[in-house]
């Protein structure tokens, strides 16, 4: 069934763009992308799962639209985020002899959103890019805001360019193929725009979560809430040299943690490090005096009602020790002079940016939150 999609705007001038958000958008896709971007050709980029579950419909819709388009089809997973597949993707763009003013259509979740857009972004020294996310990560986060690029082996996130899309379109009926545990891994960072500075709208999925999991319209309407939030954030700092950065929430400890478990997914995949690592900031706030315990323990109830981990004892496997912790932080951020920046908070929906976090400091808070410690505590 299709419904008026909700239309959310991200205001960057002439380069202001929409996000479409509604069930049954995929069959429009190629009109909607004919009408902005007339006379064009494509060549999609996808996951193997994604193309399994969705190219067919995919295709049909652009050519309905006129639109003809190449398909490059890449293995699923972080580990597609590399030079090596950015090398396939541009070379698939090229030898499909498509122009600057042609497009590239990212089809998939973040992987797949922020590989084809950093190739959008340097194929003919920038392409029009198209996002069509379907994960719901991807829906709430990634494919808005033009952060593109891969990992490099010293780092995640490392290698990459700001390259906005010209449109966003994000079907929330593929979203019922998405497996239960990347569901719930992108809710973690759905509930993170809650936590950063929309309590009503935390509480709102403390009350609604379980139709937002079952597909009803509370889906579309939680998806399009993360979307303007996120819009707004990009409107006003679209290159993060201010409050961009509060949409790290979580992420500092959440990336130590994906480092240090080898982007292993079988372990822990992004939205899950997310979750722990927001549940950890809001914990870590509480032990600096700067937010009530009651806050924490509601951020740890919550995710934990969801299913998703919330310790650090939740990642299955042996984990590196704390001091071995910290250092994944250090590298993932600027230490200057034995302090990090953290996004700490003062309570639900009252994050904010401290610079100047005695690295001393996290490494007490991840010796107490480590599950060797906790194992040595008596019941
Ligand atoms: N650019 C940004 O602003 C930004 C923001 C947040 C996260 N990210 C990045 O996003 C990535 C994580 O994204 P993700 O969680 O979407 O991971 P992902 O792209 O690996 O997708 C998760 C899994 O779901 C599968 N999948 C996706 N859509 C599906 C569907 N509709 N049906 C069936 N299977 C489907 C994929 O094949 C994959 O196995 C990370 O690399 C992270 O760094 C980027």
């Amino acid at each position: 069934m299709s419904i008026a999609p909700v239309v959310v705007e991200v205001g960057l001038g002439d380069r202001t763009y929409d996000i479409l958000i509604g069930s049954g958008l995929l069959a429009r896709a190629g009109a909607e992308i004919a009408r902005r971007l007339p006379g064009t050709r494509a060549a999609v980029v996808t996951d193997a799962n994604v193309a399994a579950a969705h190219l067919a419909a995919l295709q049909a819709s652009l050519e309905t639209g006129g639109i003809q388009a190449a398909v490059i089809t890449l293995p699923p997973g972080e580990k597609t985020k590399s030079f090596a597949r950015l090398e396939e993707v541009v070379d698939g763009v090229l030898a499909a002899k498509l122009e600057r003013g042609d497009i590239v259509i990212a089809f998939g979740g973040g992987v797949i959103g922020d590989l084809a857009g950093f190739a959008a972004g340097i194929v003919r020294r920038g392409m029009n890019f198209v996002q069509i996310p379907t994960s719901l990560l991807a829906q709430v986060d990634s494919s808005v805001g033009g952060k593109t690029g891969i990992n490099s082996p010293r780092g995640k996130n490392l290698v990459g360019v700001f390259h906005q899309p010209k449109l966003v379109l994000a079907d929330t009926g593929v979203l019922d193929t998405l497996p239960i545990r990347e569901f719930r891994a992108g809710y973690a960072e759905l509930a993170k725009y809650g936590l950063i500075d929309r309590p009503e709208f935390f509480a709102w999925l403390e009350k609604n979560w379980v139709q937002v999991f079952a597909g009803g319209p509370e889906r579309a309407q939680a998806i399009a809430e993360a979307c303007r939030a996120k819009a707004d954030v990009v409107a006003r700092d679209e290159f993060e040299t201010g409050d961009r950065a509060l949409l790290n929430l979580g992420h500092t400890f959440g990336h130590a943690l994906e480092a240090a478990t080898q982007y292993d997914g079988s372990r822990l995949v992004h939205g899950e490090g997310v979750a722990i690592g927001m549940a950890l900031a809001y914990r870590f706030s509480s032990r600096l005096n700067l937010a009530s315990p009651d806050d924490a323990a509601r951020v740890e109830s919550h995710l934990r009602a969801v299913g998703l981990p919330w310790r650090i004892a939740d990642i299955p496997g042996e984990l590196p020790d704390a001091e071995a912790l910290l250092a994944f932080i250090a590298q993932d951020k600027k230490v200057s002079r034995g302090a990090l920046t953290f996004i700490l908070t003062r309570g639900i929906g009252q994050a904010f940016i401290a610079k100047d976090v005695p690295a001393s400091e996290v490494l007490s808070f991840l010796t107490e939150n480590h599950p060797d410690q906790q194992k040595m505590r008596p019941r």
